[in-house]
Parts: C-alpha cells; structure tokens; sequence
C-alpha cells in the first residue's frame, strides 16, 4: 500500500495543528460562527442537524487494519461508538464535540488519514474500484493513478476555490465498479491500439438537482500527460464555470450549456500550452506504481466446500480474484433492518483483524457502502465467514435486494427533506428471507433524502427520492437507472408516495417484476429495458387506485 512521506506527514500534521488554534479561538469567542465556517469546511468539519460532522476522506477507499482500527477507536473516544461509510469512501462520524475534533484530527494524522478537502469547492477525495488491484477483470490497477490526482490535487492553490465542488473517479477495468459517468470527470484505464495504458477521459457526469451521463472528451491521453490534461480541464472549468448560480456551478452545466465541442477546444488549447512544463516523470509513476504491487499471495490447501450457509455466502458475496485460488469478500454493512453503511467500532475492530490476518493487511470501502477484503485465500474464507458471522457481519445479500444505498437523510443532514434510513430499513425487514431475495436477483435500490442524491437514487435500478410537500414527505420513485459503464439516468414513474406508501409500492414493483420477467435470470433491469416504464407504472398506480376506490 501507498506509504505517505516525511512530507505529507509534516504537512498533515501542521494542518492539525492550525486547525487545533482556530477551535480555540472558536471556542473562546473570538472568532464568530460566520468566519470560522470557511474554516472548518477546509477540514472536513460540517454542522448539521444535531451537531457537528466530521467527515474523513479514505483516499480511493483504501485502508489497512491499523488505519481502520484508529477509525475505530476515534469512533469509541469522541463519537457514539459507530462510524458512517457513504458513497464517496469516506467515513462520517455525526456526533463529535467541537473541542475534540483536533484530537480527532491527530488521532488520523497518526496513521497518515485526514479531512482535507472532504468538503468546501475543491477537488474532494478521489474515489476509484473499490476491487482495485485484485480484480479477475482489470486491466491495470487504478489506484496509483487516483494517488497521483491526490497528491496533485490536494492543497493545490489554483483550485481551492473553484466554480463549485469536485468529484473526479477512476476505474480500471472494463466493468465500472466506480460509477465514472457520474463524476465531473471520469477515467477509464484502457490500452491504444499499440497495447500503451493510458485513458478515456469523461467530463460533465454528475447527479443532484440536474442528474448528467459525463460525456467522452478525449478517448486516449497518454498515461505520462493525464496531470497535465487534467489541469487543462480545471483551468477552463475555473474560468468559465458559472460562479453567479450554485445550482448551475457544476462542470456538466458548462459541458451542457457551452457544447462539448467547445470544452473540448479549450482544454486542448491549454494542454498544448502546458504539456510542456508539466508532463509526470516516469520516475515518479514508476516509484507510485511499485507502491501498489500485488501482495505475496500464499499457495494452500483449500477444501471443498459443505456448509450450505457458507457456499450462499461465496456465490454471493465472493467476487472473481485475479488470482484463482484468491476471492474477493465483501462484508454487508447492510444487516436486515440495520442502517446502510453504519459500522460500530466492535465491527470496525473484526474487520481490520480479518484483513491483518486473511487479507494481506488491506480493507477498502465501497461506493456501495460496505466493506471489501479485497485479497482472502479461497482456503480461508471458512474461518472469514465464521468469524463475521460471530460479528453480525455476514449477510450474504450483496447485490441483492437489501443492498440497500441510502444517504443520512433527515435522520442527521441539515439537508434533507425526508427520511431515507427507516425507508430502507423497511424494504429491508420486507425483504428479510435470502432465499426470496436470491429469486429476485440482482437488483439496486437507492435512495436520497433530498435533491443533492447523495445517495445515488438516479442510478438505482429503483431510485427512491424523497422529498417535501407542504411539510408532509414525499417519495418519487425513478426507473432503469444505472451507475455502471452503461449509465443511465432513470425515469420518473409519477406522482411521489407518502412515507407510509412508498414501501408497499417498491413491493408491488417488485412482484410486477416477478410476474413480468421472461426466466429467472432475467434481471430487474433487463425486464425494465425490454418492457419500458408501462407495466411498471400500472402496477405502481392502477392497483393502488383499485385498493382506493
Ligand atoms: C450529511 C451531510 C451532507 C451534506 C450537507 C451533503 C451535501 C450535498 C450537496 C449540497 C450535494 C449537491 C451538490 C451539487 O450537485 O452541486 C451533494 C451531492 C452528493 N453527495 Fe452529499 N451531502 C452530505 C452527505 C453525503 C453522504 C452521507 C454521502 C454518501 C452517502 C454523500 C455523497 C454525495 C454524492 C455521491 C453526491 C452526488 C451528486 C454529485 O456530486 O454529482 N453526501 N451532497
Ligand atoms: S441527499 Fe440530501 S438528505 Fe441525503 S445526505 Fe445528501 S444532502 Fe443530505
């Protein structure tokens, strides 16, 4: 894994530092709320609806066991005894008191963590696969590439106070696990007609307000020019994105308003301008790269599998390894009835155990909201799922109907305009039998507590938004999204539901599906993509007028 040097730990530590003096003055009075909010947002530091939030950027969701046990142990000292992993890979803590949260701050210095840059308009964490390096399907490892854009990008003076936030994602493989197209830039790791890496390059993707599939800018930069092209890119987006309208200060506005044609002008002229000066060593590539090469896989034993339980779990939650005799595990923080995304630090603590034993020391966080070991020797995966079951840690529901994304909502953002954690949990508890799960298949459920989606509810196969109607909530259900490299932005089904009718209806969506589909490996979206949005909408509508009248 990617070890930090002298210097990012001098300069993360004197961040610390000059955090630790402006919550002193906040604390004594002499700096009002209003001018030390600029200042808290340049660390992560958030107020919301009860208190304040800390929120810690994991960088391309990758940590190993000591790092997670400190999220641990800052989640026992200075929160409620849980942390929140949400679709950036980041953790949240929503409880902390603002004289801790220096202590806090320096409880993540200490093993190379931080919030900068997790909140305010710059570019936030960098996201990637959260399978990077291990899976079957990879064309190369993404993460030296999003540590490169890290160390790029942070604390990057031109670009602290850009038009708006943002979100830049890789993936390298052809299997997008990181939902590029919905990112203000997107990369894909590809090879050119020679065999060279390099990358397809995608601006302008984003959800919120006005939900935008990113569009190709440039289907080959070289691997040693992406720096400097990406630059480009953030130079004309800080020119010419619009800084009079938030709402329309996103890069996929100016990628929509000015053309691509001419985004794609603009950034090649300053490319040409700046290539020059700015191209990335090989040596410092290679030195990044060699920091992510493939742990010392073991050759063992591994016998057949008898348990019922544990082979559901495999088939399940075990993913494809690059290695065969490897698997991938996911760990479901998505427990029936539990809250999406929600670890306490008990379970922090076995996780990083499994990883420090069974999974060369590595952990990631995904944009799903669970956890990977991204390394588990097939011969190993009995012990790994005794153990998380022991843990309340090994629902085998991955992909399932009960992998549930669901952002805070009114729970705890200062945002929302509805719940999202008890809608989830309720189509959970609907849902609770495996097997009835199994036989429905692969399906996503996402859902936002307001417009801003942060919990994707564009791209679920069924996206739940929720909002406010003259003070009552209000829940809108979308259709055939999807956040992999066929992204598509789904279609709103009709008027919205009360709270107490959205989960009958996602239940009567869900048996249409079952009535409707061509054979059971017909998925929901295959189902949604042949039949349209009809069927749908008339179960959705006409039973419950039928059940009115
Ligand atoms: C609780 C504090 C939070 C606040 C105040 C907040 C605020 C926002 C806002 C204002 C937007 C819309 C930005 C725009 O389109 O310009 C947004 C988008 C987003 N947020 Fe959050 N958010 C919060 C929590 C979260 C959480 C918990 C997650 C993950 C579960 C998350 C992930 C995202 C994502 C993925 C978007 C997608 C829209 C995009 O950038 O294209 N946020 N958030
Ligand atoms: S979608 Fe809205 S309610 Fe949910 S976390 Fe984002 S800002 Fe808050």
């Amino acid at each position: 894994m990617y070890q930090y040097t002298d210097f990012d730990r001098d300069f993360v530590n004197a961040r610390v530092e000059e955090f630790r003096g402006q919550v002193v003055r906040r604390l004594d009075g002499s700096l009002t709320e209003d001018e030390f909010k600029p200042l808290r947002l340049m660390n992560g530091l958030y107020l919301q609806l009860h208190a304040y939030m800390l929120r810690v950027a994991i960088p391309y969701g990758t940590l190993n066991s000591r790092q997670m046990h400190q999220l641990a142990y800052i989640a026992e000292t200075w929160d409620k005894g849980y942390g929140h992993f949400t679709t950036r890979q980041n953790i949240q803590y929503n409880w902390p008191k603002l004289a801790d949260v220096p202590e806090m701050l320096q409880a993540l210095a200490d093993v190379g963590m931080h919030a900068i840059q997790t909140s305010g308009n710059t570019i936030r964490n960098v996201t990637a696969d959260h399978f990077a390096g291990a899976a079957a399907d990879e064309i190369e490892d993404p993460r030296p590439t999003a540590e490169l854009i890290r160390q790029w990008s942070t604390d990057h003076p031109e670009f602290q106070f850009l038009p708006r936030k943002f979100k830049i994602a890789v993936t390298g493989s052809p299997n997008d696990r990181a939902v590029t197209k919905a990112h203000d830039i997107g990369l894909r790791m590809v090879r050119n007609e020679a065999g060279e890496p390099g990358y397809e390059v995608i601006v302008g993707g984003g959800l919120g307000r006005t939900p935008m599939v990113g569009k190709v800018i440039r289907d080959f930069v070289p691997k040693a020019e992406l720096l400097p092209y990406l630059e480009a890119i953030m130079q004309v987006y800080n020119l010419h994105g619009r800084r009079d309208n938030k709402y329309k200060a996103r890069i996929k506005i100016l990628v929509h308003e000015e053309s691509l044609e001419t985004m794609r002008e603009r950034v090649d002229a300053v490319f040409a301008r700046i290539k020059g000066d700015f191209e990335v060593p090989t040596e410092i590539l290679t030195r990044i790269e060699g920091s992510f090469t493939a742990p010392a896989y073991k050759i063992a034993e591994i016998a057949p599998v008898v348990e019922p339980a544990l082979q559901s779990f495999i088939d399940t939650n075990v993913a494809e390894h690059k290695n065969p005799d490897y698997g991938i595990v996911t760990i479901s923080l998505k427990g029936i009835g539990e809250t999406p995304g929600d670890a306490t630090a008990r379970q922090m603590r076995v996780m990083a155990d499994l990883a420090e034993r069974y999974s060369h020391d590595e952990l990631r966080i995904s944009h799903e909201q669970n956890v990977v070991l991204p390394h588990v020797h097939r011969g190993d995966l009995p012990a790994v799922f005794a153990a998380l079951r022991e843990a309340g840690l090994a629902t085998a529901n991955i992909g399932l109907v009960s992998d549930i994304i669901a952002c805070p909502g009114m729970d705890y953002c200062a945002l929302a305009t509805a719940r999202s954690i008890p809608v989830a949990q309720q189509i959970s508890e609907t849902f609770a039998d495996l097997d009835a799960q199994r036989d429905i298949g692969p399906l996503k459920i996402k859902i936002s507590g307001c417009i801003n989606a942060c919990g994707h509810h564009h791209v679920g196969h069924i996206g739940i938004l929720g909002l406010d109607r003259a003070g009552v909530e209000n829940y809108q259900i979308t259709l055939g999204g999807d956040g992999t490299e066929t992204a598509t932005i789904g279609s709103r089904t009709g008027p919205g539901f009360a709270y107490d009718e959205i989960v009958p209806a996602v239940k009567r969506l869900i048996e249409a599906y079952l009535d409707l589909r061509e054979s059971e490996e017909e998925t929901f979206l295959q189902a949604y993509r042949r039949l349209g949005l009809d069927p749908f909408k008339s179960a959705l509508y006409e039973q419950e007028k039928a059940h009115a009248a």
